[in-house]
């Protein structure tokens, strides 16, 4: 059955994520009956295509989600901290694409691959879109998680500037153009430390534990999406100067033995899980390969000496596209499909 249109409110549609969702909805030629396009006065009046139309950005106020069957945010935690009760208040269900309701009883984090049945505890009107490499792994792991059980889960992950928004996008670019140019870099403006030519490790605020943000958050959902609440699992988190695209190198403790060929078989047969894995003829995951993906790609799979029952692996995923954007359309579609039929 054809899905009856729908309208939105997409909060942030100047910044990477916003862009990148407009793309997805005119990708998946998803019905909208009405777009509006919010960001910060900063922005209002700037034009943006959508359908081959240029829509105009307009100032977040009051009353700006009124007759909107859904508010997409992806403006940031501050702006969706203020923002959500509004557009819940104004009558719009809401997908929020920020960290700030991720961690809240009553509020489900989902993948639709992963945890569907997640979103029937959605009754405040409210889901959280999870983090780009949360998604990520909770597709890889659900099917070796039903093949042979985690135990355990340590991940290093190397993660991309546009994952800090078009301001990380912008230093990298000025920092590589001021270093090739044989000019001194200007101070960064966005991640910590000088990115071109570098590598960061750290993604987030550090805690007083010595943990990032990032790889706490990482961890948390990671359990959550999976049901695994007990699953012992670290991260470090690293920016690495690369664009687009995400990646991260898994080390899985497992309850029972796994050949590398079932492992294979079980990923293979995954939803939105494509296995590139011959490292002999140089194939496998690179971010430049998972961009414009809307699969997580995944490869170099051994087994991992150091772990029992061990398995490794390497993933990439597209941060913008199903560690971001496609993720949070699918929410909307699903959301939109259970309104009541007026
Ligand atoms: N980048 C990614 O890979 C990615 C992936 C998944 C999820 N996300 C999430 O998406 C959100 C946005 O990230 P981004 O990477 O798109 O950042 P970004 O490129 O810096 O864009 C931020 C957007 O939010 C708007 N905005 C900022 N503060 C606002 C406020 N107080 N009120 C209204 N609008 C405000 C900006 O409007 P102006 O243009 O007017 O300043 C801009 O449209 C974050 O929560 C992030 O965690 C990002």
């Amino acid at each position: 059955m054809p899905s009856r249109p729908f309208s939105i409110a997409l909060l942030g549609a100047t910044g990477a994520a916003g862009r990148a969702v407009l793309e997805v909805l005119e990708d998946r030629d998803v019905p909208l009956s009405e777009v509006k396009l919010l960001a910060t006065a900063r922005s209002a009046g700037q034009e943006i295509d959508f359908r081959g139309e240029p829509h105009k950005v307009q100032a977040v106020a009051p009353g700006a989600f009124r007759g909107c069957d859904l508010a997409l945010l992806c403006a940031g935690a501050e702006a969706s901290r203020a923002w959500a009760p509004v557009a819940r208040a104004e009558g719009a269900l809401v997908v929020d694409d920020s960290a700030a309701f991720r961690d809240e009883a009553g509020v489900p984090s989902v993948v639709p691959e992963v945890n569907p049945e997640a979103l029937d505890l959605a009754a405040g009107g409210l889901v959280a879109n999870p983090g780009s490499l949360a998604i990520a792994l909770a597709l890889v792991l659900k099917p070796l998680q039903a093949a042979a059980g985690l135990t355990q889960a340590v991940c290093v992950t190397y993660q991309c500037v546009s994952g800090a928004g078009l301001r990380g996008v912008e230093q990298l670019e000025r920092e590589a153009s001021d270093l090739m140019n044989g000019r001194e870099p200007q101070p960064p403006t966005r991640i910590r430390h000088r990115i071109a030519f570098n590598l960061v490790p750290q993604v987030g605020e550090v805690g007083a534990d010595g943990v990032s943000a990032e790889e706490a958050g990482l961890a948390r959902e990671t359990r959550r999406l999976l049901g695994l609440p007990g699953l012992p699992m670290s991260a470090t988190a690293v920016r690495v100067p690369v664009f687009y695209g995400h990646a991260a190198a898994l080390h899985l403790g497992l309850a029972r033995p796994l050949a590398v060929e079932e492992a294979r078989a079980a990923l293979r047969a995954a939803p939105s899980v494509k296995v590139l894995d011959q490292p002999g003829e140089g194939i496998y995951p690179m971010p430049m390969l998972a961009v414009n993906d809307d699969s997580v790609l995944v490869g170099r799979l051994r087994a991992d000496a150091a772990l029992p029952n061990g398995l490794a692996l390497f993933l990439s995923i597209d941060n913008l596209r199903k560690g971001g954007a496609t993720n949070l359309v699918q929410l909307a579609e699903l959301l939109a499909a259970r309104r009541p039929v007026a």
